[in-house]
C-alpha cells in the first residue's frame, strides 16, 4: 500500500478551537509576524514541529503511573537504560530533559576553541551549541542536498571528499568528533545510507577521529534504509539500527522525536573519561545521573517509546502519511523538496514566489499566509533561520534553500487534516502572486528566528473565501 492508513483507534480528543482570519491577522501583527510568537490555541493545524508533539500510546500513559519519584536509583532508569542499550549499544547511558542539553553537555566537554566539527547539515541548535564553545561548525552533505529537485534516495549522505578535506585542512587534532544527522532535518529530512555511514566509518578510523550519531529520528532513517537499500528489505528496524549505531561511537539523542515523548532526552557513549567528565557536569545543571533533568514517569514513556517507535507498521504509517502531504502537493505542481524526508514536507518557497528576493524572506512571507489565510502553522527554514550576516559589509549571506517545512507531529493529525493542509497550500499556490515580502525589525544575536519581529512591506494581498 503507498499509503498505509493509521495503525490505531483514538482513545482521547482535544478539541480545537476555530478562528477567523481576522483574529488570525490580529494575532499576527502583535506577533511581528513571528509564528514561534503565536498562541497554539490559535492554530488549526500546527506543523511547526514534529518535536515533543507525539501522542503518546495508552501503553506510554499506563507506564507513567509506575513512575518511581526516587531522587537517585528510580527503577525507571534502568528500564530506560535497558531500553537504550538493547537498541543504540553503548555503553554509558546519560539522560537529559531534551536534545540540545546533550548536544551541551558534550561540546562543552570536549571541544575547545580553534576546533571543528563537521556534520553532514548541523542543526540549528547544534551548530549553536558548537559555535558557543569557540568551535567551527561545517557541513559536509553531499552536494544533491542542495538541489530540490534530485530524488536520489540519500541526500542526507555525508560528502567524504569534503569531510576529508576539512580534516586535513584543521589537522585531525583539532577535530575531536564527527557527527552524522540521522535523519537530515535541515536538508530536508533525507536519510542516511548503510553503505555511507559505513565509508564515514572507515575514514574516521584512519585518522582516529570519533563518530557520533544525531539520532533523533533513527527510526525513519533506519525505515528508509530498509525500504530503499540493497541487502536490508528483510531485517527488522531493530536489527538495522543495531548495526546502524555499531558503526559509531556514541550518540546525541532528542527523544522528543523517535522516543515518541513530550519532553525527554539523552546522550549515550562509550568512552569512559568523556563520560565522566559529562556525568561531572550532568550533576551540576541537569539533576543526579539516573534521572536527568526528568521525573521518574518520563523516563518510563521514554523506554516504552524507544520500542513502540520500532515497530514496522507505525513507520509505514508515519511515513507513509508525510508522504502522502507531498504527493498531494506535487501532483497539484506546488514545488517541494524530493523526494519527501521522513518527518515533513518542505516547500521550495524560491520557486513558489520566485516574486519575492531572499532579502524579503519568500520562506517568512508563505509562512505567514499560510497562518492567516488557513489556520495552519509551518516553520521557515531559508533566511531567517540561516541567513548570516556578512561582518564586512553587513549584509545578510542567504543559504542556498529557502523553505518552509511542515513536520508532521507523530500519531496526532488524521489523513483529512492532513488533505486539508494540502487543499490549503494548493489553493494559495494559485494565487501566490497576491503575497508580498517582510522587512525584519529586530533580531536577536542568537537563533534569530525564534524571537525575530517583522514587517509586512504591503498589504495588498487578495482575500478568497477562507476554508477554516
Ligand atoms: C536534528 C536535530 N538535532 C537536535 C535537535 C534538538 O533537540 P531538542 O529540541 O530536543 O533540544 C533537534 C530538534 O528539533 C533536531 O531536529
Amino acid at each position: 500500500m503507498n499509503f498505509p492508513s493509521e495503525p490505531f483507534k483514538i482513545k482521547v480528543v482535544e478539541p480545537i478551537r476555530r478562528t477567523t482570519r481576522e483574529e488570525r491577522d490580529r494575532l499576527l501583527k502583535a506577533a511581528g509576524y513571528n509564528l514561534f510568537r503565536i498562541p497554539a490555541e490559535s492554530v488549526y493545524v500546527d506543523l511547526l514541529t514534529d518535536s515533543g508533539t507525539s501522542a503518546m500510546s495508552d501503553h506510554q500513559w499506563a507506564g507513567l503511573m509506575l513512575g518511581d519519584e526516587s531522587y537517585a536509583g528510580s527503577r525507571n532508569y534502568y528500564h530506560f537504560e535497558e531500553a537504550v542499550r538493547s537498541i543504540f549499544g553503548y555503553t554509558h547511558v546519560i539522560p537529559t530533559h531534551q536534545g540540545r542539553m546533550a548536544e551541551n553537555l558534550l561540546f562543552s566537554t570536549v571541544v575547545k576553541p580553534g576546533m571543528c566539527v563537521p556534520n553532514n547539515i548541523h542543526f540549528d541548535t547544534t551548530r549553536a551549541n558548537i559555535e558557543h564553545q569557540g568551535a567551527e561548525a561545517v557541513n559536509a552533505v553531499v552536494k544533491e542536498a542542495y538541489d530540490p529537485h534530485n530524488e536520489s534516495p540519500f541526500k542526507g549522505n555525508m560528502d567524504l571528499v569534503r569531510l576529508e578535506e576539512t580534516i586535513n585542512r584543521v589537522g585531525p587534532d583539532r577535530v575531536p568528533l564527527v557527527l552524522l544527522t540521522i535523519t537530515n532535518n535541515s536538508g530536508g529530512g533525507q536519510p542516511v545510507s548503510m553503505a555511507n555511514i559505513r565509508e564515514t566509518r572507515a575514514l574516521l578510523t584512519r585518522y582516529r577521529i570519533p563518530l557520533f550519531f544525531d539520532a533523533c529520528r533513527f527510526a525513519e532513517n533506519c525505515f528508509f534504509i530498509k525500504e530503499r537499500e540493497h541487502g536490508y528489505k528483510d531485517r527488522s528496524i531493530l536489527d538495522i539500527a543495531q548495526e546502524l549505531f555499531s558503526y559509531g561511537d556514541g550518540c546525541t539523542m532528542s527523544a522528543k522525536k523517535d522516543g515518541l515523548v513530550n519532553i525527554g532526552g539523552f546522550l549515550s557513549l562509550n568512552d569512559d573519561r568523556w563520560a565522566q567528565d559529562i556525568t561531572n557536569m550532568l550533576i551540576l545543571v541537569e539533576g543526579f545521573p539516573t534521572y536527568g533533568g526528568l521525573a521518574g514517569r518520563d523516563l518510563e514513556a521514554m523506554a516504552r517509546g524507544l520500542r513502540e517507535v520500532l515497530e514496522e507498521d507505525y513507520l509505514a504509517f508515519r511515513v507513509g502519511q508525510v508522504r502522502y502531504l507531498g504527493d498531494l502537493l506535487d501532483h497539484a505542481g506546488v514545488p517541494i523538496l524530493k523526494p519527501v524526508g521522513g518527518h515533513a514536507v518542505y516547500l521550495n518557497a524560491k520557486e513558489f514566489l520566485p516574486h519575492i528576493p531572499q532579502d524579503q524572506y519568500p520562506a517568512q512571507s508563505l509562512a505567514v499566509a499560510l497562518y492567516r489565510d488557513y489556520g495552519i502553522r509551518g516553520v521557515e527554514i531559508g533566511t531567517v533561520m540561516f541567513g548570516k550576516r556578512d561582518a564586512e559589509t553587513g549584509r545578510t549571506i542567504h543559504p542556498e534553500l529557502e523553505m518552509v517545512r511542515f513536520a508532521i507531529p507523530r500519531r496526532v493529525y488524521t489523513n483529512m487534516q492532513i488533505a486539508y493542509v494540502a487543499e490549503s497550500i494548493i489553493d494559495l499556490h494559485r494565487r501566490r502572486d497576491g503575497i508580498l515580502g517582510l522587512r525584519m525589525v529586530y533580531e536577536a544575536p542568537m537563533l534569530r528566528h525564534f524571537t525575530a519581529r517583522f514587517e509586512e512591506l504591503d498589504h495588498a494581498m487578495p482575500v478568497r473565501q477562507m476554508v477554516v
